[in-house]
């Protein structure tokens, strides 16, 4: 029986009506599910606008878009380096003069397994920089145009949000004395999430229902997430497992997303993502989420300290 009420294979791109006249911002698309997320969005007729933060990567990826598919596509690229506020604002103040209308805001990029610590230039560890605090700006910059394009925004979590300390670090947000690459980046993906929940709680406290916000996980996908950061170790253990079955196709990991991005009538208050063993792969509905990503206390706690380390000024 299937395990999803998409049936048993889940839900795919086939559901994704017709997108032509919509707009979707997506982050972090030079490779792995971003690019792929893209990729099928503009397949089916979609505009995407690009935010990375490598513009030679980005004229490469954009080329090999135009040359994988057969057609023309309606794509480009602002530069935004999600590792730096200034970087942050700079390509939101682009997005709201050139882009007129965001369907949805998919926030996917993120750095992983960053081996000692880092600091951005804004003085925050970098997991935790470029994932939350980065996109948290983002998506308070891009708020207004998302709320009059009544769109949605989409978080890309993990299962790496039930691993590690399953909580925010408030007395080191930095991890100065105790840094551990794998729980950094788990703390990272549940600030996101915990992000993504309380946002939705506060847009209903203010009677605000135009805009819907959602969080999804690729599962394990074979992308570039390790091979560009992670120490060697790690880099060659997740080589070995992305030759197994135990690792989906990138394609795969970007359907999640693309899920939240387009599919009507989706519950906000889950979780979605491959529903197979451990959540890796599978039929793509909805995943368990357990109970500290919606610890209430620590959700409004993490909230005002994002607000006050990034300066976003949140119109709700
Ligand atoms: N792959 C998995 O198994 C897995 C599992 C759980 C969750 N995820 C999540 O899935 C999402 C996509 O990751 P992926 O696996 O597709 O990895 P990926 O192939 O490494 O793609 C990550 C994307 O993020 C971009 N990026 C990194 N740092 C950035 C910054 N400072 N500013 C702007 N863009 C930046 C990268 O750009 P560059 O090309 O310039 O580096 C790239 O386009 C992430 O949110 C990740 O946490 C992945």
């Amino acid at each position: 029986m299937s395990n999803t009420k998409y049936g048993d294979k889940g839900w795919t791109p086939d559901r994704i009506q017709d997108v032509s006249g919509k707009t979707y911002v997506i982050t972090g698309t030079t490779s792995g599910t971003g690019y792929e997320t893209a990729k099928i969005l503009l397949a089916k007729g979609a505009k995407v606008v690009m935010l990375n933060r490598n513009p030679q990567k980005a004229e490469a990826t954009l080329a090999t878009l135009k040359q994988e598919i057969d057609g023309k596509i309606d794509a480009s690229n602002i530069v935004m380096d999600l590792s730096a506020l200034s970087s942050v604002r700079n390509a939101a103040a682009q997005v709201l003069e050139e882009v007129p209308q965001i369907d949805a805001l998919v926030c996917n990029a993120a750095i992983a397994q960053v081996p000692r610590q880092v600091m951005t230039v804004d003085g925050f560890e970098s997991q935790l920089g470029v994932n939350h605090y980065g996109n948290f700006l983002l998506q308070a910059l891009l708020f207004p145009r998302i709320e009059e394009s009544k769109g949605r925004i989409v978080t890309v979590g993990s299962m790496g949000y039930n691993l590690g300390i399953k909580t925010i670090q408030f007395d080191d947000m930095n991890w100065d004395n105790n840094y551990n690459p794998n729980s950094v980046y788990s703390q990272s993906k549940l600030a996101q999430m915990m992000s993504v929940y309380e946002l939705q709680d506060r847009l209903s406290e203010a009677g605000k229902s135009a805009v819907k916000v959602y969080a999804c996980h690729p599962g394990a996908s074979r992308t570039a997430l390790i091979k560009t950061n992670g120490s060697l170790l790690m880099r060659f253990i997740w080589q070995l497992m992305k030759l197994t079955p135990l690792v989906q196709s990138a394609e795969k990991g970007a359907y999640p997303a693309l899920m939240c991005a387009t599919e009507p009538h989706l519950d906000q208050s889950k979780f979605y993502g491959p529903t197979g063993r451990n959540y890796w792969t599978g039929p793509v509905g909805e995943c368990k989420l357990e109970p500290h990503a919606k610890d209430k206390a620590v959700m409004q706690r993490l909230w005002d300290l994002s607000v006050e380390q990034t300066s976003a000024k949140w119109n709700i």
